[in-house]
């Protein structure tokens, strides 16, 4: 493996920096549009991916954005390619490169995620067009008797294939075994599953051969299900979710970087905060963030596929993003979710041009 994986994957989690997760599937970012009553076009698709990447000072915070297929080979109005304009501003492009997952055969309920068919040529083509990072999700359902042990052996085994292919292709493979948040099953259900499921993968990134010094971990953190009756507070899923990667990650991984999985902005960032604030000093590896949901959504509800919102939805992208930064120094705090005062602060802290005092090239569909 190249010298280049181990930086670019060290480089992803660098500054107290984090993902940008922008890899929706045509599907799901339709079914996010649709919730505001965005037209769920290629035109908009392009629209909204064009006013995140071209959101002024994203690198203060944002060191990696994940595109999907179709907006790798997209460009700005301006005839610009994202990947350019993202290299230009100081962030490394990645690219989401499974297939989505699929029901597993005989395992009612659980899925396998597929994309292993011709994925060496598939991640050459992406080097080419200027990825320096890949992601693959796999899905772990909670529930009566779920997750099996073959479903998420199925699942870690393709994740190891995955993460030595991309290491071959000379990308950081972003691991993400997401054990799911819905049902009603306690924490420490999760923290059981979420050790087990971890355990399994790094047994199989070694059987594949895979280098731990070139890879990035994405997790879930250690959540109560939506529906659990008990929900425990942001210090007891701090804790609970470092101990349960301390049993499992072993230190050699550069970063681990937390999925959001459809917590809200504010509780994302307050429990990456708890974590650093207890125990950053202490952990072998940094806790990180990359989100898609937990950055994107305030910002996408703001836009509405309106020409005229992009400045101020770029306001509410980049405020996440400097949140989440925040959380990873454990200075994040509920005052900088107060209105525009404390935010404009927070921005001009990082030397950052507040959006709609700049220039803009970004039209809507
Ligand atoms: P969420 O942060 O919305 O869970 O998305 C992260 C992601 O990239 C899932 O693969």
């Amino acid at each position: 493996m190249k010298q280049q994986v181990i930086d670019t994957a060290k480089a992803l989690v660098a500054d107290d920096k984090g993902l940008l997760a922008m890899d929706e599937s045509n599907p799901t970012c339709n079914r996010r549009f649709a919730k505001f009553g965005i037209p769920q076009t290629v035109d908009a698709r392009r629209a909204w991916r064009e006013l995140i990447v071209t959101t002024p000072g994203l690198s203060k915070a944002i060191s990696g954005a994940i595109l999907y297929d179709e907006t790798i080979r997209e460009q700005k109005k301006d005839g610009i390619p994202f990947v350019r304009a993202l290299n230009d501003a100081g962030i490394i492009p990645g690219i989401k490169v499974d297939a989505g997952a699929k029901d597993l055969a005989g395992h009612p309920g659980e899925k396998i995620t597929e994309g292993l068919d011709e994925l060496r040529e598939r991640l050459a083509e992406y080097f080419q067009t200027g990825a320096r990072f890949a992601k693959w999700r796999a899905v772990i359902a909670v529930g009566d008797g779920l997750p099996s042990p073959s479903c998420i052996e199925a699942n870690a085994h393709a994740l190891a294939r995955y993460a030595a292919l991309c290491q071959e292709a000379g990308l950081v493979p972003v691991v993400e075994p997401e054990v799911l948040m819905d049902g009603g099953h306690s924490l420490a259900r999760c923290c059981e599953i979420t050790e087990t499921v971890l355990r399994a993968v790094f047994e199989q990134l070694y059987a594949q051969r895979v280098r731990l010094e070139g890879l990035i971990l994405k997790a879930n953190m250690v959540l109560p299900g939506l529906t659990c009756p008990t929900q425990e507070s942001v210090d007891q899923v701090a804790d609970a979710t470092v101990g349960c990667l301390l049993r499992a990650v072993p230190a050699a991984v550069p970063g681990i970087a937390f999925l959001s999985g459809g917590q809200t902005g504010e509780l994302a960032s307050a429990r990456l905060n708890a974590m650093n604030v207890r125990f950053k000093s202490r952990l072998p590896w940094p806790v990180a963030f990359s989100f898609a949901r937990a950055i994107q959504q305030p910002a996408m509800g703001i836009w509405q596929g309106q020409q005229a919102n992009v400045a101020a939805a770029q306001r509410a992208l980049l405020h996440r993003a400097i949140c989440n930064r925040a959380a990873r120094r454990g200075e994040y705090t509920a005052a900088m979710e107060l209105p525009s005062a404390g935010r404009g602060e927070h921005t001009r802290a990082l030397g950052i041009p507040s959006p709609g005092q700049t220039k803009f090239a970004v039209s809507a569909a």
